[in-house]
């Protein structure tokens, strides 16, 4: 299968991104055809630094590897590198209604959060997303539970497009790990844990040992005692348990189970050493990558090659199909 999915560059990559999407990249490398990329365009719609984005966007794909991603396996790239990403979204936006967008749940999110900057691009963001996707006629992709219904909309391109242009671009589905999809906020159990919230409901996969322990001792938790996994009576436990369950491979019942009659505060404590435990590799193995600006710059080269042939023949198609010259 062809697979392929994308982070954002702005903020860290924390706990939720890695559960939900990273760590099926992780899985999938060994035996698909698998493209990975930084979306730095995406997060050109929201409130950034142009002065730290450069930095962000190669911590990302340090990030990428430090995590476990094999850049001998996959192809990894940064998004705006590739030029037909734009021109195939600006081809898409000529099929895709405008109502399709604006009930987009995430757009209506961001237009409530950053209500000075409700700028086009903002809506138009999936339209992004379809044609990154489409543009290597990716069969899967791989994300949290909030990108599904981007990848829906991809779907729903990728049929019209074929329909009113001829067969041409494969119908990508979303590919969701059965356990973590969607993370939740420390802070907030009720949201999902998020990079444009405050730091204190994240934990980033490079962060220290103290940290994380401060952290997770001081989550939001729910009314009442007694560590049970039910996530509408208590979201935060809930939350707790599937880290716990997820980071420690055991089945969130086991979890229960061996906190049976303990407090909450037994359960923070042994999930900050699991989580401290777990990161150890990764802060490892980022200290190590940061040192190798060369290599780093060597793959997004190859990267880069690698996808541009790929979408060139892809868009050269599309134009075509469309009544381009
Ligand atoms: P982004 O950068 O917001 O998030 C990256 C990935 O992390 C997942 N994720 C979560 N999973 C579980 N729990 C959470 N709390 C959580 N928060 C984030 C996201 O679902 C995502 O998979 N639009 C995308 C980037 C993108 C993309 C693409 C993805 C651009 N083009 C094409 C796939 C294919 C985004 O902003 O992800």
């Amino acid at each position: 299968m062809r697979i392929l999915s994308g982070i954002q560059p702005t903020g860290e990559i924390h706990l939720g991104n890695y559960l939900g999407a990273l760590k099926q990249w992780i899985s999938l490398q060994n035996e698909n055809e698998c493209i990975f990329f930084v979306a730095d365009l995406h997060s050109l719609t929201v409130p950034y630094n142009p002065k730290t984005l450069q930095k962000s966007i190669i911590e990302k794909v340090i990030s990428y590897i430090a995590a476990g991603l094999d850049p001998e396996k996959v192809t990894i790239f940064v998004q705006s590198h590739i030029k037909e990403h734009t021109e195939l979204a600006w081809l898409l936006n000529t099929i895709c209604p405008l109502s399709e967008l604006e009930r987009m749940t995430q757009y209506k999110d961001k237009a409530k959060k950053f209500k000075s900057n409700i700028n086009a691009g903002l809506l138009d963001y999936p339209v992004l997303m379809a044609s990154d996707i489409l543009l290597y006629k990716s069969e899967g992709v791989p994300v949290g539970r909030d990108q599904t219904q981007h990848v829906e909309l991809a779907r729903t391109l990728a049929r019209k497009f074929n329909q009113k242009f001829g067969k041409t671009f494969v119908e990508p589905k979303d590919i969701l790990p059965k356990q973590g999809a969607k993370i939740m906020s420390l802070t907030d159990p009720k949201k999902k844990m998020s990079k444009t919230d405050s730091s204190q409901s994240y934990i980033s996969l490079f962060e220290d040992p103290e940290s994380i322990k401060k952290k997770i001792m001081s989550a939001t938790t729910d009314s009442g005692k007694g560590i049970k996994f039910d996530p509408i009576k208590k979201p935060g436990i809930s939350n707790l348990l599937t880290i716990y369950s997820l980071l420690s491979d055991k089945p969130i019942k086991e979890v229960e189970k061996a906190f049976k009659g303990e407090g909450y505060a037994a359960l923070k404590k042994s999930l900050a050493d699991l989580v401290i435990e777990f990161l150890e590799p990764f802060r490892k193995k980022q200290k190590e990558m940061a040192q190798r600006e060369v290599y780093i710059k060597e793959i997004l080269t190859r990267g880069k090659d690698k996808a541009q042939r790929i979408a060139e023949i892809t868009l050269q198609e599309v134009k075509e199909k469309m009544g381009l010259i």
